[in-house]
């Protein structure tokens, strides 16, 4: 597959993730984003396929800059220009309010600031920050800084491995910055973001555009499928299946319901709590909550989630802006909430 619907140059995203490597192409022209290309790699096409603890950040960086490449010539993808992500779990992201200086003596303030909230030796990450507002009013103005920071390890490996995959590396990004762009848009209102992914599920609150809390909550999928292989006395490759064909259908003989449904009760107490917290400590009211990751192509996984939350749900569609070819309507509710992360990467300006 390769459509370039525009004729212009394109960008890949490409989102390593513990279940599957994501990758998309796109290109932009007068401010829409054309979908070129996409592809999967996923823990199955690994030798000896998904096992009970196996994940792709496990396995050594060339094979999964092999995968990478796998992907590339399969869906024959011929942009090398790419954006990839840091996953949630091995970065740190809080937001901080400073007095208002100029932003030198900013740049000269944070990494001291930095140093109060960052768990790691600041010699050891890569420091970023920006301002996302002014607050605090008359004397003594304040700005709010969002203040991440990646290990330096980190960023080596991901270069190498986008290297070795024979990939531009024009930018490394948070998951959670990328999930941002594509789903928010210019949406201005208090939005939660949930990302259920293979191994946690992270919980992101987004306010006048900019990331204000993070959370990250280690069960996910794989959990999920290890309870029913265990209750039903099943192998993983049977458990992952019945997983995804019965799902949380409310139906006499979906037999993995019971297995399932206390993990996933847990995740939606998890978010509503998170929720409830910021709105609380903030004073501001939460309009929408998005999901994405592949967990949410579970049959009736909306409904359950939504009733158990009791506040208004959808899935996340990161294509909102995003022009496809004709044939692909019918995949491309699944496609936006899997290669989420990996759109908002290809839609980066670098
Ligand atoms: N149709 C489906 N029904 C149920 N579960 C599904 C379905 N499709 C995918 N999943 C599950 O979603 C999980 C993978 O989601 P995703 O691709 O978002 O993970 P990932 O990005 O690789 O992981 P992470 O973000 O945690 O590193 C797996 O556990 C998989 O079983
Ligand atoms: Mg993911």
């Amino acid at each position: 597959m390769a459509f370039n619907l525009f004729g212009s140059k394109s960008k890949l995203g490409i989102d390593i993730g513990t279940a599957s490597i994501k990758i998309i192409e796109l290109e932009k022209r007068e401010g829409r984003f054309g979908l070129d290309n996409y592809g999967l790699f996923a823990l199955s096409n690994v030798k000896g396929g998904p096992q009970g603890d196996q994940s792709i950040l496990k396995l050594p960086d060339d094979e999964i800059a092999w995968g990478i490449k796998e992907v590339l010539k399969k869906s024959k993808i011929s942009a090398r220009d790419a954006v990839a992500s840091i996953p949630s779990f091995s970065t740190f992201s809080t937001v901080i309010e400073m007095p208002y200086l100029s932003e030198q003596d900013l740049a000269k303030a944070m990494p001291f600031e930095a140093r109060k909230y960052v768990p790691i030796p600041l010699d050891e990450v890569v420091l970023d920050w920006s301002i996302i507002g002014v607050t605090g009013q008359g004397a003594r103005p304040t700005v709010e800084v969002f203040l991440a920071a990646v290990p330096r390890s980190e960023t080596v490996r991901y270069q190498n491995i986008m290297k070795n995959a024979g990939l531009n590396l024009k930018a490394l990004e948070l998951e959670n910055s990328a999930l941002t762009r594509a789903l928010i848009g210019n949406d201005l209102s208090p939005t939660v973001i949930v990302n259920i992914g293979g191994r946690s599920t992270s919980i992101l609150i987004v306010n006048k555009g900019y990331e204000r809390l993070s959370h990250n909550y280690e069960v996910g999928g794989f959990e999920i499928t290890k309870t029913i292989a265990q209750s039903l006395n099943v192998n993983i490759e049977k458990a992952e299946e019945l997983k995804k064909k019965m799902g949380l259908q409310q139906v006499d003989e979906n037999i993995i319901n019971d297995a399932m449904s206390s993990l996933i009760d847990m995740m939606a107490f998890e978010t509503k709590k998170t929720i409830e917290n910021y709105e609380t400590e903030k004073g501001v009211q939460i309009s929408r909550i998005l999901l994405v990751g592949g967990m949410v192509n579970m049959p009736n996984f909306l409904r359950y989630f939504k009733e158990k939350i009791g506040r208004e749900v959808f899935i996340g569609n990161a294509f909102a802006r995003v022009v496809y070819p004709k044939g692909l309507e019918n995949a491309i509710g699944e496609l936006a909430s899997t290669f989420a992360v990996a759109a908002g990467l290809a839609m980066r300006e670098v």
